[in-house]
């Protein structure tokens, strides 16, 4: 029995001493993760400049103000975010679809409501989330579509590279019209070019009050579109 007990002792020790081990490699990873990730950061700083790429079509995180600039949630951030780091923020608005690639060559970070995928993932690293949002649909006033059912064989709008135009490539049967501007799948919805239009939940509630009696919005959570998170994404370190 005495033996028995060392034994499991013992093993529970080197069970122990190897979970230790595995824990300090991982501080350390993490740790020179922490180095690489500062060292990209102040080389991308070194210029006194944070270029931050978004695409203003996506009311109210980044439109296009009177003025012609972008402004919005997401504009306001990372102004505020360059302020703390003490340096100027220059936003660059470009097409959606290009702003994972334009990370560490044209731009340093995009800021764009991007929601944290794992595809994306493999391109970029992301921030701590700072949003929470889902997609919702948008329909012609009349429309009777109101399930999951209903979106089968149906042509769908939705911006370029969005998690909305993943959701409807997925619909059995359906067609995914893409656009570069959301705004442009929400008139062609009025237009009844297309059946619905996939898009977030608030610039969602945007158009429908831009679109207001033409149009109106079902919670995507309706439609089983689960809860999605937006961050900044940045020059990929790891791995
Ligand atoms: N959250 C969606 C995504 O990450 C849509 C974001 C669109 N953002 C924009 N600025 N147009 O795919």
């Amino acid at each position: 029995t005495v033996t028995t007990t060392e034994t499991t002792e013992a093993e529970a020790d080197t069970t122990t001493d190897g979970a230790a081990v595995e824990e300090t490699a991982e501080a350390a990873d993490a740790a020179e993760e922490t180095a690489d990730t500062e060292a990209a950061v102040s080389e991308a700083l070194a210029d006194g400049m944070l270029t931050a790429g978004t695409n203003a079509e996506f009311p109210p995180f980044e439109y296009v103000g009177d003025d012609g600039e972008a402004d919005g949630f997401d504009i306001a951030l990372i102004k505020a975010i360059g302020e703390k780091l003490g340096v100027d923020v220059q936003v660059d608005n470009m097409e959606f679809a290009s702003l994972v690639s334009s990370i560490g060559n044209k731009i340093d970070v995009a800021i764009a409501g991007m929601t944290i995928t794992d595809e994306r993932k493999e391109a970029v690293d992301f921030s701590e989330p700072y949003y929470e949002a889902v997609q919702y649909v948008l329909l012609p006033e009349g429309s009777e579509i109101a399930t999951a059912e209903d979106l089968k064989n149906k042509t769908i709008g939705c911006q370029l590279g969005t998690t909305g135009m993943f959701l409807a490539e997925d619909i059995e049967g359906a067609t995914a019209q893409t656009y570069n501007r959301a705004v442009d799948a929400v008139n062609d919805l009025v237009n009844g070019r297309v059946d619905a239009v996939i898009i977030d939940k608030n610039p969602a509630e945007v158009f429908n009050t831009k679109f207001e009696g033409k149009v109106k919005i079902i919670d995507g959570a309706d439609f089983g579109f689960e809860a999605e998170e937006y961050a900044l994404s940045l020059i990929h370190i790891s791995e």
